[in-house]
């Protein structure tokens, strides 16, 4: 399988529990390693950017609002198939539909507050990287 990059988002519901080495400790135990990450406080709108391809969903506003709520933490992820292995180890979109052990299980509150987002598709990742990282913050 091809060493590959994703983006993975540590959310406010989970900085404001402190949980970043946490949830961090749970990629490096899967084999990801952590290539670039910046702390940051999103507006409504660099939120509302990132997530535009749900523009028309009825959780939009909500989501927005709580993506801007507190710090996230952006992070790059490197290794061997790490789109579907970042998927792995975060668990169902739905914390009461994932598997004992992921993030969401361990962390999450519920659908919306879900502690960590990750990159969808290796097409995906690169748009979303590219969102938050120049290629010289990366350090693989
Ligand atoms: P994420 O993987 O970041 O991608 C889109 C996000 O929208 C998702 O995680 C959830 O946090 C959020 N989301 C998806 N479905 C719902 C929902 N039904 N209600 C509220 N938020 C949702």
């Amino acid at each position: 399988m091809a060493v590959e990059r994703t983006l993975s988002i540590i959310k406010p519901d989970a900085t404001e529990k402190n949980l970043t080495g946490k949830i961090n400790a749970k990629f490096e135990e899967a084999g990801l390693r952590i290539v670039a990450q910046k702390r940051l406080h999103l507006t409504k709108a660099q939120a509302g950017k990132f997530y535009e391809v749900h523009k028309e969903r009825g959780f939009y506003d909500e989501l927005c609002e709580f993506m801007s709520r507190s710090p996230v933490v952006a992070q790059v992820l490197e290794g061997e198939g790490a789109v579907a292995k970042n998927r792995e180890v975060m668990g169902a979109t739905n914390p009461a539909e994932a598997d004992e052990g992921t993030i969401r299980k361990l962390f999450a509150d519920s659908i919306g507050e879900n502690s960590v987002h990750g990159s969808d598709s290796a097409e995906n990742a690169a748009i979303e990287i590219a969102y938050f990282f120049a290629g010289t913050e990366i350090v693989g």
